[in-house]
């Protein structure tokens, strides 16, 4: 079931996108060689409570840390540990999810560390550009598919793979609620698009041809590509409108 927001559920769902907006700029600065994934979960946890909010990964169907950090061939879910060090031409995701009032805000960026490779660079700035093709197929009246038809048509001639294992989701008083947003075109997606629909788009791009992905036997969390190919993400969340979607987590 699709939760429809009432215009008190969109002002308070405006201010958590917002402050999880502010968490990925303050954090920005501190994405540097030398810094461990510990050191920005640590950072960015503090910030939350600082501003009266609740990290919402920590203790999510048992997640261990405030952050999701995901390296390299890393695709989401990165657990932060002071032994994953940031070098010279690493990309990191750093993924917020902050609780504000009892309503959820969900944003991440692919940050570049250092001089990175001008190969990956593509990657990461397509990728962006993937996200926002996605989120400007939304409008009322449409079908949600138009999100992945878009991210398809633009990926399409780079080479990459879209991953379809993990999409975005309806996101409110719960972390992930319906539906399920698919960065590929898919007849499961056709649900109609109407205002004061709330969810995120976050498409995984993988610079490798295979799609596929898999999750770490040891921690139960790290999902990495199979081929071992570097894999970018962004994510906003976003109200949908009779215009424009309304991105909630810009910053
Ligand atoms: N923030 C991720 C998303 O975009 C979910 C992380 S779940 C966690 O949906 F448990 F790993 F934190
Ligand atoms: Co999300
Ligand atoms: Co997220």
């Amino acid at each position: 079931m699709i939760v429809i927001k009432t215009p008190e559920e969109i002002e308070k769902m405006r201010r958590a996108g917002t402050l999880a907006g502010q968490v990925l700029k303050y954090i920005e600065p501190f994405v540097k060689v030398g810094v461990s994934t510990l050191e920005l979960d640590n950072l960015c946890a503090q910030f939350t409570t600082d501003h009266g909010a609740i990290s919402a990964p920590l203790n999510y169907h048992g997640f261990p840390k405030s952050i999701c950090t995901s390296i390299n061939n890393v695709v989401c879910h990165g657990i932060p540990s002071a032994k994953d060090i940031l070098q010279d031409g690493d990309i990191v995701n750093v993924d917020i999810t902050v609780i504000l009032d009892g309503y959820h805000g969900d944003t991440s960026c692919t940050f570049m560390v250092g001089q990175v490779d001008e190969k990956i660079v593509s990657l990461v700035n397509r990728t962006e550009k993937a996200m926002y093709r996605g989120i400007a197929a939304v409008k009322a009246g449409k079908y949600l598919y138009e999100v992945g038809r878009a991210i398809e048509k633009y990926i399409g001639k780079f080479g990459y793979s879209i991953v379809q294992t993990y999409g975005g989701h309806g996101i409110g008083k719960e972390f992930h609620e319906d539906p399920h947003v698919l960065h590929h075109f898919s007849q499961h997606n056709k649900i109609r698009l109407k205002e004061g629909m709330i969810f995120t788009v976050e498409p995984m791009i993988n610079m490798g041809k295979t799609a596929e992905v898999e999750t770490s036997s040891t921690d139960g969390w790290t999902v990495t590509t199979v081929d071992g190919s570097i894999s970018a993400q962004f994510e906003h969340t976003i109200l949908v409108t009779s215009g424009e979607a309304e991105i909630l987590t810009a910053r």
